[in-house]
């Protein structure tokens, strides 16, 4: 069975294979109103459950209108709603919707929540987000790129910011599509130790810089997340601010990175905290561009857990 839940667990092969394909159905829906079905109907007689246990607009959306053009029926869960928020377990929820749907989406708390759903569920599952990793985000950033400036391999991306979810899948892409990747953010943030102490003797090209025009320079792809991300204690919000304001991508900053260089946000943003709108709506933006992508890479990430 294909479960999608980390980069680091996908082969390159089966990535770079989800990557084509996703771009093959964007270009395939070209001037189609977005309701259409694509041609052959591949999730035809499937139900998938999207299951949150946090905020969404994008992940909800794009995998219901995804589900929905490949033909399948999607079935749209609140983790707060359900048993699962009343303290049934996780292994006899993934058992009970594995009798019901034909995949399942998942976005929780902790990873250790996904990786038990997919352990007890007898059909494939997807992270749609953990307080860990975001690789569905990190695959739409990817298509992104790619469709703007040719392959990932060698280019430099830094990120700004602290080492959250979205930058962790970005250390483990860093892996698999063998591109360089620089974090400069305040040490009090940095990125696990466990994730970062092992990049040498995974071939991983990767350091941290805590000067950002220093970081910048020369780089291909600048991105940065929200300040205070979904799980972090609010009381601490001031805090964070404090130490990662330095940090935020400005005009003057970003006219340090290479000339082309695409900036990228995964959104929701704060404007004008981690990014000044000017940067946002700048000429180097592709921040909407991630979006749709999102649903492109995920229908191709369903159809992958799906085919034989
Ligand atoms: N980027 C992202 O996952 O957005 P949502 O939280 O709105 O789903």
């Amino acid at each position: 069975m294909k479960n999608f839940l980390n980069i680091s667990d996908t082969s390159i092969q089966d990535l770079t294979g989800i990557l084509e394909q996703a771009k093959m159905m964007k270009n395939a829906r070209i001037g189609l109103p977005k309701g259409t079905r694509d041609e052959g109907q591949p999730l035809s007689q499937h139900i998938v459950a999207l299951v949150f246990e946090k905020p969404s607009t994008r992940t909800r959306t794009s995998f219901d209108v995804g589900v929905r053009q490949l033909g399948g029926q999607p079935m749209l869960l609140s983790g707060t709603e359900m048993q699962l928020g009343q303290g049934e377990t996780i292994s006899d929820t993934a058992r009970v919707l594995s009798r019901y749907v034909d995949l399942i989406m998942l976005r929780t708390f902790e990873s250790q929540t996904l990786y038990e759903l997919a352990k007890y569920s007898t059909v494939p599952v997807i992270n749609g987000l953990t307080n860990e990793s975001h690789p569905c985000q990190i695959m739409a950033d990817i298509m992104t790129f790619e469709e703007k400036r040719g392959s990932i391999k060698g280019k430099k991306v830094v990120w700004f910011g602290d080492g959250n979810n979205v930058f962790n899948s970005f250390l483990q892409a860093a892996e698999k599509f063998n591109f360089s990747l620089i974090f400069s953010g305040p040490k009090e943030l940095d990125p696990s130790e466990n994730l970062t102490e092992n990049t040498k003797n995974l071939g991983i090209n990767f350091r941290i810089d805590r000067d950002p025009m220093s970081a910048i320079k020369d780089a291909d792809l600048v991105a940065t997340d929200t300040w205070v991300s979904m799980h972090d204690n609010p009381e601490i919000k001031q805090e964070r601010h404090n130490l990662l304001k330095p940090f935020q991508v400005n005009e003057e900053l970003m006219s340090r990175a290479s000339k082309d260089a695409l900036f990228m946000h995964c959104l929701p943003a704060h404007r004008n905290e981690e990014a000044t709108s000017r940067v946002m709506d700048g000429k180097n933006s592709v921040i909407f561009d991630e979006a749709e992508n999102r649903l492109h890479v995920q229908k191709a990430i369903m159809r992958w857990c799906l085919s034989k």
